[in-house]
């Protein structure tokens, strides 16, 4: 258990080097056992769902090591002896669930159960399922246990009915074994897809389109040594950008990819924030007074990502005038709002429609994290109350964020985490 102590109240000055993003490392360690070989991985964040990847790997038969360097792991699957993942490991997280495509590559087999990770609405894999069954897979599901063999799989043109994230990962991981071509219409366009498509290259598998709605995936001349970069984390470059917003300051994101949260940055622009962009730094200034900058509709890449939602509601809590949201992706990603209520925050809800009022001020109290994004929602939003807020976090934010107590404490603000 942590408890994250905030005084709000300082503005955030100085730069900080965004991490590595935790949702391309996750399905790029996953693609490590597609198929056998040698990787170094790079820029991954150290971060509680990378160690619960890690003990997956490790229980699989992978050998997983930190090369000395930073935030660079080496992965070798070449002895991969086993296609079942503990119920235990496969609650730890949402992408447990793409290791089934890369065991049904690897083994042919894939015996694991329902994956864990936010409580953000009802999540079905049904489209992952249905994919992977036309592939050739047979899958039974009894109670949360999921069962599959695919004595061979074969290319087919898939069509998602929603450009499913996981999905599309999961495609394209059985696709590096399955005979003949893959297509993927409709497929997720997410820089993650384009991470996890760059990252498959550097094994020999043929695949293109990535980060268009049709990917094609063809085979493979498999390599025996891949390498691979992970691109910085575009939630968490938003979480920083909203956090000086909120707080008032000048902060610079260095390590960034602009195009990848420039929705983000378009509304903090509207807000009120100046905003300057040079290669891969991204400039953000705010006096601290903003105004509602208009109506943030989530929707899959290139629109605005739903998990910045919560982040970027908690920095317009005292903007003014009444900012609108809808909420497209997930039935249940408002869970923030009754602790930011608690902070003095005037939200409406009704249905997946939520309507910030203004406020002039907000003071400390005493919230609990219910997930990932909506614990960095509480700290951004503490970040401008005034007085001390505690945040009791059950371990979300650390899925997600590296260091993310020390990063704001040298930006200036007044953060302590304590371990209980
Ligand atoms: C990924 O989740 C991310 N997680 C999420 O980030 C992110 O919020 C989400 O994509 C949307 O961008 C990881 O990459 C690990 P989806 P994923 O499948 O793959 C419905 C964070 O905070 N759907 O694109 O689970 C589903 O219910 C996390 O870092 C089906 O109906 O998202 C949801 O409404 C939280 N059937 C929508 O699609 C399916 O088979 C989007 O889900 C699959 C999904």
């Amino acid at each position: 258990m942590e408890i994250w102590h905030i005084r709000g109240g300082n503005r955030l000055f100085g730069s900080c080097r965004v991490q590595g993003s935790k949702n391309a490392s996750l399905p790029v360690l996953a693609a490590t056992i597609a198929l056998p070989n040698r990787s170094v991985i790079r820029n991954v964040p150290r971060l509680n769902d990378v160690s619960a990847a890690v003990s997956i790997l490790s229980h699989l038969g992978c050998r997983v090591e930190s090369t000395g360097q930073d935030n660079e792991l080496a992965v070798d699957s070449r002895q991969v002896c086993c296609a079942e993942i503990p119920r235990g490991l496969m609650e730890e997280m949402r992408s447990s669930v793409i290791f089934m495509g890369a065991l049904l590559a690897r083994c042919g087999e894939a015996k694991l159960s329902l994956p864990g990770g936010c409580q953000l609405g009802k999540r079905p894999i049904d489209l992952h399922l249905s994919a992977l069954r036309a592939m050739g897979a047979e899958i039974e599901e009894e109670g949360s246990d999921l069962c599959c063999r695919a004595e061979r799989l074969h290319g087919v043109p898939i069509e998602l009915r929603f450009p499913s994230v996981g999905a599309t990962e999961n495609i394209m991981l059985a696709a590096c074994a399955a005979e003949g071509k893959t297509v993927i219409r409709g497929a997720a366009k997410e820089p993650e897809i384009v991470a996890l498509q760059n990252y498959l290259r550097s094994l020999g598998v043929h695949i293109h389109g990535a980060g268009s709605d049709e990917i094609t995936i063809d085979g493979a001349d498999a390599r025996p040594e891949a390498s691979f970069t992970v691109p910085s984390d575009r939630i968490a470059a938003a979480t920083f950008a909203c956090a000086c917003a909120a707080a008032g300051g000048r902060i610079l994101l260095s390590g960034v990819q602009y195009e990848h949260f420039s929705t983000v940055l378009h509304f903090l622009k509207c807000a009120g924030c100046d905003i300057i962009q040079f290669n891969d730094i991204v400039e953000i200034a705010s006096n601290g007074t903003l105004h509602a900058p208009g109506h943030i509709v989530t929707e899959p890449y290139p629109g605005f990502p739903t998990d910045a939602q919560p982040i970027l509601m908690a920095a317009l809590l005292r903007a003014q005038g009444t900012t609108r949201i809808t909420e497209t992706i997930f039935e249940n990603r408002y869970r923030q709002v009754g602790e930011l209520r608690r902070l003095g925050a005037d939200i409406r809800l009704d249905g997946q429609e939520a309507a910030v009022h203004g406020v002039r001020s907000l003071r400390g109290a005493s919230l609990t994290a219910s997930d990932l994004r909506g614990g960095a929602a509480m700290i951004v939003a503490a970040l401008s109350a005034g007085g001390e807020t505690t945040v009791i976090d059950a371990g979300h934010i650390a899925r997600g964020y590296e260091n993310l107590d020390d990063r704001l404490c040298a930006l200036g603000a007044d953060v302590r985490l304590e371990h209980r």
